[in-house]
């Protein structure tokens, strides 16, 4: 067990290069399996989760090399279409090896998936999109069971725009006799990455970053020699929210804009300056900052839940009184106590937290208890007065590649220290 240590009070200034997005990475890394054959990804972050999802693919007999930012993939050795029960429950995205592997092998055998501690996270909308899509599916006591002779063709309606759901229903429908729709898709952009890898194996998929996909499913796929994924939105939001907490002077790199405009502009008109590029933002923190009166996360291309802890850190600095609410899950505000134990000062009411502020936050000992929840401790050390000590740094590894050096480039006073160091002390 490892934890952040970090002296508050640096203001962030330099530049920081966004990694690849894990969310748009481990989706494609599944759609590999759809056929046999040798793939390169590049712009694949390490993170944890990624190293779980190359674990399972080399469980399934897949063979995956990483070479930096690169993953030499061949699939043309899967001998299996059992997913390990204890590799599936380490992550939520483990669910993402149903549809292509019932579509590459007729049946697929899982446990439940894991993920972090944001809320229930029911898979029902997976199945039944499968079950449309003329997949059998038994659940008996934690396994899985799906075969399908033959995919059909469908029209789905989701009743939430769910993102795993959406990805599951297009890997599988790829192969599928007929044509699918997906109707009430998610449009978030790493659907449409991997519309556009899927595509790039041959496919005929439309209509991502839209509420309505359609699938026209073909009799064979091959595989993608080279795909680059997109960078990840979430870490270059973080890294914005952070520059502006911190009255930082920060550029941040290899960021698609477009891709996170609703977090651009919730933090521009907080106070903060930004100044948009192509392929890249410059941040400058000049407080005060403005409360925001009242904002919900929701689905692409609204405000992401995803950066909802990381704002709700930032938002203590503001003045006056800004009313979140969390619409996405219902259990996203395990942050919130750890953050009022630095002196945040944040009421919490069912699905709706309302941040007092500024506050002057103090350092203190708290603890990460997801990936977000983990970056948005981490951010609020960085503006504390005195020493933070964030315990639970796996957490936050699951989503950021080497969090504290990217921090430390910037002028932040953060190391990684083992849990049992602080013990001795
Ligand atoms: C993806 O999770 C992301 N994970 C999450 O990112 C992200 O928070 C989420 O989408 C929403 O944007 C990956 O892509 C690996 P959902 P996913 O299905 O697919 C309900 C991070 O921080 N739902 O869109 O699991 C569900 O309970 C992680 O990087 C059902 O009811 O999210 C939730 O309330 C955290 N039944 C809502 O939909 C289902 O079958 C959104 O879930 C599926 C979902």
């Amino acid at each position: 067990m490892e934890s952040f240590v970090i002296e508050g009070g640096a203001r962030l200034s330099g530049a920081v290069g966004v990694h690849g997005a894990k969310n748009a990475a481990l989706p494609i890394m599944a759609a590999t399996l759809l056929t046999g054959g040798t793939y390169v990804l590049e712009n694949v972050p390490d993170l944890l989760d990624i190293r779980t999802m190359i674990d399972i693919l080399a469980a399934l007999g897949v063979q995956v090399r990483r070479q930096g930012e690169r993953l030499f993939i061949d699939t043309s050795t899967l001998s299996s279409n059992v997913v390990p029960e204890l590799l599936m429950s380490q992550m939520r995205s483990s669910i993402f090896l149903m549809g292509p592997l019932v579509a590459r092998t007729g049946e697929a055998v899982l446990g439940y998936p894991g993920g972090c501690a944001i809320g229930s996270r029911p898979i029902d909308l997976h199945i039944e999109g499968l079950q449309k899509l003329n997949v059998n599916i038994h659940e008996y006591g934690g396994t899985i069971l799906c075969r399908a002779p033959k995919l059909k063709g469908s029209t789905i309606v989701l009743d939430y725009p769910s993102v795993g759901a959406t990805e599951n229903i297009m890997m599988a429908a790829v192969l599928a006799e007929g044509t699918t729709r997906i109707v009430n898709a998610a449009r978030e952009p790493e659907i449409q990455d991997l519309e556009r890898f899927l595509n790039a194996m041959g496919a005929r998929v439309r209509g991502a970053g839209t509420h309505a996909i359609v699938i026209e499913g073909v009799g064979a796929l091959h595989p993608v020699e080279r795909y680059r994924i997109i960078p990840d939105r979430i870490v270059a939001g973080t890294y914005l929210a952070a520059a502006a907490m911190t009255e930082g002077d920060v550029w941040i790199e290899n960021v698609i804009p477009e891709h996170l405009e609703a977090v651009i502009d919730v933090v521009h008109k907080t106070g903060a300056r930004i100044d948009v590029y192509a392929d890249r933002l410059h941040v400058k923190g000049v407080r005060p900052y403005r409360a925001v009166h009242k904002l919900s996360t929701s689905p692409h291309p609204g405000f992401p839940t995803d950066m909802q802890p990381q704002l709700v850190a930032y938002l203590t600095m503001a003045e006056g009184t800004s009313v979140v609410m969390e619409t996405v899950f219902d259990g996203r505000f395990r942050h919130i106590p750890e953050l009022v134990k630095m002196g945040a000062n944040i009421v919490v009411d069912y699905h709706t937290v309302v941040i007092r502020g500024p506050a002057r936050l103090v350092g203190a000992r708290v603890k990460a208890t997801d990936l977000r929840a983990g970056a948005s401790l981490v951010m609020a050390g960085l503006a504390a007065e005195g020493m933070t000590i964030v315990d639970g740094a796996h957490h936050v590894d699951r989503g950021y590649s080497d969090l504290e050096t990217a921090l430390c480039g910037l002028g932040a006073r953060i190391e990684r220290v083992p849990m049992k160091t602080l013990l001795a002390q």
